[in-house]
């Protein structure tokens, strides 16, 4: 999901009409700026360029916003692919927006999974008129994010399913919520019922598939299947565990805690347990901290309490005034063991506490296992957290407490091209008592605050950072950062007000995960090669469909090869929807990008993820629909009586339904070879 604009409080009377759907705000990938300056914004000179296109006329259902290729783009193309270029042979998808979606040419991208979808024996039928929170809890969640496959018996083609569905948007969700009054879309307060619905809705899903005749089935009945929601009992472990910082009334023991909220992107251990990233946090919150308490300067680094939610309307725990320490107990990396659909999900709080992207990681050569993780704001870090204990391939319960354990570190990038990770460690460096902290609890539960002193490097919005074992290279997704001024710019954020993210790869020292230091540099710049302000970077091979903007999920499949899937283009960013489009970053073709899959109006593309096998990449199309102002020709509000898209049914009375999607090639085989 998107950042927060701004975390400062905003009053009902002074919002315009998009401005109503207050969990979409909370996604939004840009805040007001600060810059005092009048210089064009990077997002002003491209709004330009797009409308000058004239591509925001014509109808919705007619228009399949193509972009323009230019021929000196395709002469570039056919010259590179005639000198080796891409390692992608794929026919690429036509950038532009519509309100479905789209794949390559020669490959089925099927809808596997749509909220509401049933999941075990006993769920009811998905009936959006009549949603209750005890059918939610039997059926697939909202706003489908991560994406990651376990395999049940080594097999590529059967297997549990795990989706993180990060937050809500009930504009989308319920009936009769939206009017228009004058023009403006005003949102009606949410009730208890429906409350409790959007806390079914969050969390996660475990669900057992398998491929029957080269298509992907649900396993209804599968007894590994699961929900985690926003009330599913989670126990605290780790060095915070019984703290007396997340001690409520509801839990003096400081170790139980209701529930896991905005579970973003998250990771597969090598142990096969289930890893969720807890985000954006601060929406969940409301209400406000008595006068002078002690967690304010804690809360405030982290934008807490922000309410795009009602929660705390029904639900003490979400009301600062009652109940104080209940936020120090979210921002965490949860667990889940898979195999027990009865065990306790832990929320691992030796791994920090920030607005955590994702947690995927490898295996290092002495067999301690490293995990990269992203706090998704302008300006925050990149992390890793390096085991104490050792992977044991040999006895899956000797690992099932090795997150417990480890030294979180934080990226510095310097000029040079080389990367510091320094420890996250209390009594290190400047995290004493003299800092006010007392232990490696207290530096954990304000690991922004630690690694501000520590000097770690202000990043471009980090998202999801994938380690690859076939290159031992790092991947690192940068969103964006239309905040960054110019004399802030430094080597590893070359861009002031970098309106495309780009992606910073990493080699650590000695090709060593576990390494204190490594070598960086910048695989790519995104936005459009064709505008020189951009100043992107894609290969001159890249089409006027490859390239794209504002990078956040990646993918690494099993030969090696890069895939990013984006967050927040739009017709007046990019002049395209989301999607997923593979990299090559070796060889002469480094810094080539193609337009694999395309999302329809409104959506964010998550989870891309591919089976052991490459023959099945999931992606997971999220908030479908929303933001209808920003999307032309829909231009007007979307909501649940008058949607940009119905997607994936089609049908009158069914809303749109974020959905895992499964693409296959046609007649079988690797989806890239
Ligand atoms: Fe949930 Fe940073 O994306
Ligand atoms: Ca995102
Ligand atoms: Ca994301």
């Amino acid at each position: 999901m998107t950042e927060h604009r701004s975390t400062e409080h905003r009053s009902t009377e002074h919002r315009s009409p998009d401005a109503q759907f207050r969990t979409s705000l909370l996604e939004e990938n840009d805040g007001p700026g600060t810059n005092p300056t009048d210089n064009k914004t990077m997002g002003e000179i491209i709004a330009a360029r797009f409308s000058r296109r004239g591509f925001l006329q014509g109808s919705l259902a007619a228009t399949a916003i193509a972009v323009t290729v230019s021929p000196l783009a395709l002469i570039l193309a056919d010259d590179a692919r005639a000198a080796g270029g891409s390692a992608f042979t794929f026919d690429e998808v036509e950038a532009g927006v519509d309100d479905k979606h789209h794949v390559a040419p020669g490959y089925d991208a099927d809808v596997l999974l749509r909220w509401g979808d049933p999941l075990f024996a006993d769920s009811p039928e998905f009936d959006p008129t009549k949603q209750s929170a005890q059918a939610q809890e039997r059926q697939f969640g909202y706003n489908n994010d991560y994406v990651g496959y376990i395999p049940l018996d080594g097999s590529a083609e059967h297997g549990l399913l795990v989706v993180n569905h990060e937050y809500t948007n009930p504009h989308l969700m319920f009936p009769g919520l939206v009017t228009i009054v004058d023009g403006e879309a005003k949102q009606a307060p949410l009730s208890k019922e429906q409350v409790d619905v959007e806390m079914a809705a969050h969390g996660g899903t475990i669900v057992e598939i398998r491929k029957v005749s080269g298509k992907w089935q649900v396993v209804r009945d599968g007894k590994l299947n699961r929900r985690i929601t926003s009330n599913t009992e989670i126990a605290l472990s780790g060095p915070v565990a019984g703290h007396d910082r997340v001690k409520t009334n509801a839990d003096p023991t400081g170790t139980k805690v209701i529930g896991t909220v905005n579970n973003c992107a998250g990771g597969v251990t090598p142990w096969g347990t289930y890893v969720m990233a807890e985000e954006n946090i601060h929406g969940y919150f409301s209400g406000e901290l008595p006068a002078g308490h002690a967690e304010a300067a804690n809360y405030k680094r982290l934008g807490i309490p922000e309410g795009a939610y009602e929660w705390a309307a029904h639900y003490d725990r979400f009301d600062l005034g009652k109940e104080s320490n209940e936020a120090n107990r979210f921002g965490w990396i949860v667990e889940v063991d898979v195999n027990d659909p009865t065990s306790t999900p832990k929320k691992r709080t030796a791994m920090g506490r920030f607005k955590h992207e994702g947690a995927e990681s490898i295996v290092a050569k002495d067999g301690r296992v490293v995990f990269y993780l992203g706090d998704d704001e302008r300006f925050d870090y990149v992390y890793k957290f390096v085991t104490t204990g050792k992977f044991n391939a040999e006895d899956r319960a000797a690992n099932l407490d090795l997150l417990d354990d480890g030294t979180l570190h934080v990226a510095k990038f310097a000029e040079d091209g080389s990367v510091e990770w320094l420890p996250v460690v209390f009594g290190q460096g400047p995290l004493t008592a003299e800092n006010g902290f007392a232990s490696q609890a207290d530096v954990l539960i304000e690991t922004r605050r630690a690694a501000d002193l520590l000097g770690a490097t202000k990043m471009d919005r980090p998202e999801d950072i994938q380690p690859n074992a076939a290159n031992g290279k790092v991947y690192v997704m940068l969103t964006n950062n239309s905040k960054r001024k110019a004399d802030q710019v430094d080597a590893a954020n070359p861009r002031a007000e970098n309106a495309f993210g780009h992606i910073i790869e990493i080699v650590e020292d000695g090709g060593d995960f576990t390494a204190a230091k490594g070598k960086w540099e910048v695989l790519l710049k995104c936005g459009d090669p064709a505008v020189a302000e951009v100043g992107a970077t894609f290969s001159t091979a890249t089409t006027a469909n490859g390239w794209f903007g504002m990078p956040d999920n990646c993918a690494v499949d099993a030969a090696g090869r890069l895939w990013v899937s984006t967050d927040g283009q739009g017709p007046k960013a990019t002049g395209r929807t989301d999607g997923l489009w593979a990299v090559d970053t070796e060889g002469e073709a480094r810094a080539t990008s193609k337009l694999f899959f395309r999302v329809p109006i409104g959506a964010e593309m998550c989870g891309p993820l591919f089976t052991p096998d490459d023959q099945t990449a999931f992606v997971a199309v999220q908030h479908p629909a929303d933001g209808g102002e920003d999307w032309e020709p829909f231009g007007r509000p979307s909501y649940y009586e008058d949607l940009s898209t119905r997607w994936p049914d089609f049908k009158p009375d069914m809303p749109v339904r974020p959905s895992v999607v499964a693409i296959t090639k046609q007649g079988g085989g690797k989806i890239a070879v």
